[in-house]
């Protein structure tokens, strides 16, 4: 009954099935590291055995809020866990103290959840469950089972769930408030002036465009994110999709006064991929340099077999440059050094995320580098098909 009423309190409502080996009288255990100090009884060795294998840091504590075992996961979290030190000394949670407290006088379990700033960000969920051992074990005893969970994971990934909503809605919004305004306009005030009509349209074909590259982008990003972990099967030559793209952005090259540069082995360099999502990645890194590298007059455009089963395709303008804090946020979804700037070049800021997803998924990896006033140049390597 002790056995299985401390197992029910660890898993909860889940069902675990554990298979628990009693020593005879005095043998010591050695499935859980023994706690630094104090006298071990069987019924500690029995507890220490049983939670060592659970992932959760899992702490049993005497009626008092003495620590009485700990596993490695808890070991992490309190400080030092040592047997019989009372657990407000080494977990200065409140909350989750007087929860114990609690949980020893009246019997009945607890959740707790609590955030703490210092040294990270950090969400945990705390169950307090009372149990009694029977007396078989080493004289009847009741102990409180203090389980921590950590919530960041869960946390982050609603934040991350809740910023893009709120993003992708914004972005959408502003083209919409826009078009409905001109609509308004060409149907009142505007209505019989041909010269402000013909105006108006140009600038709502703008904003439509706009929103279908939005919902675009927001939909290639989706289904490259769904097929992360499948790797690409088809066998493709980086240089002649690097060439492809470079060819299609050349008008837009000549309007900027930018001299596109490629360098590049005679060669294929052959690698698996997805011919359309690998078009996606430089056409988006050049699409950067262009737009973002004004003034710099040249795009360089490396392609090297960088070792001899990785290529790797370097990115390079003479613009304005990056400054180092926003370097390690520029693939973030929406991210912009300039909001205004990329809104003005008909930018979304998924771009960079896109190409991410997508080097991800070909098992490749992107590095930035920049510095401010001297350009920036972005590298995808990819694995050789070989
Ligand atoms: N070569 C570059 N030089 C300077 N800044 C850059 C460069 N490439 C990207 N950036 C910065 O990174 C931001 C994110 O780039 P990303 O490609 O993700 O979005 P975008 O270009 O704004 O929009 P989209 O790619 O959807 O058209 C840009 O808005 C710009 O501020
Ligand atoms: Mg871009």
């Amino acid at each position: 009954m002790g056995v299985l009423t401390l197992v029910q309190a660890l898993a909860g409502f889940s069902i675990i099935v554990i298979a628990v080996l009693i020593p005879l009288e005095g043998e010591t255990g050695s499935a859980a590291a023994p706690l630094s100090e104090g006298k071990s009884s069987l019924s500690d060795w029995l507890i220490e055995s049983i939670i060592s294998g659970l992932p959760d840091a899992v702490i049993a504590l005497d009626r008092d809020g003495r620590i009485v075992a700990g596993n490695a996961a808890a070991q992490k979290i309190v400080l030092p866990l040592v047997r019989g030190t009372p657990l407000s000394l080494v977990l200065r949670n409140p909350d989750v103290i007087e929860a114990v407290r609690r949980v020893a006088t009246r019997g009945r379990a607890e959740r707790v959840e609590f955030y703490e700033r210092t040294p990270l960000d950090r969400w945990t969920e705390a169950h307090v469950v009372p149990i009694a051992l029977p007396e078989t074990m080493a004289g009847e005893r009741e102990l409180v089972i203090l389980t921590l969970h950590d919530l960041t994971p869960l946390r982050r990934a609603e934040e991350v769930r809740a910023d893009f909503v709120a993003n992708a809605s914004h972005e959408l919004r502003t083209p919409l408030a826009s078009l409905s305004g001109f609509i308004e306009t060409l149907q009142g005030p505007a209505r019989d002036d041909v010269e402000a009509r013909e105006r108006f349209l140009g600038i709502m074909k703008e904003q439509a465009t706009r929103m279908a590259r939005l919902i675009d982008d927001l939909l290639s990003l989706s289904r490259v994110e769904l097929k992360e972990n499948v790797r690409p099967e088809q066998k493709i030559d980086l240089v002649a999709v690097v060439r492809q793209v470079a060819d299609s952005l050349q008008p837009l090259a000549q309007e900027r006064n930018i001299v596109i540069k490629i360098d590049c082995p005679s060669e294929p360099l052959t690698v698996y991929g997805d011919h359309d999502e690998l078009i996606r990645v430089f056409e988006n890194l050049i699409d950067n340099a262009l737009k973002y590298g004004v003034g710099g007059k040249r795009v360089d455009i490396a392609l090297v077999r960088a070792s001899k089963d990785e290529a790797s395709v370097t990115v390079r303008d003479y613009g304005p440059g990056i400054a180092s804090e926003h370097l390690p946020r520029l693939t973030e979804r929406f991210y912009r050094v300039d909001v205004r700037e990329s809104r003005a070049q008909g930018g979304t800021g998924l771009g960079l995320a896109l190409v991410k997803h997508i080097v991800n998924r070909h098992r490749g990896k992107l590095a930035i580098d920049s510095a401010p006033g001297e350009g920036a140049s972005f590298t995808v390597r990819l694995p050789l098909a070989i």
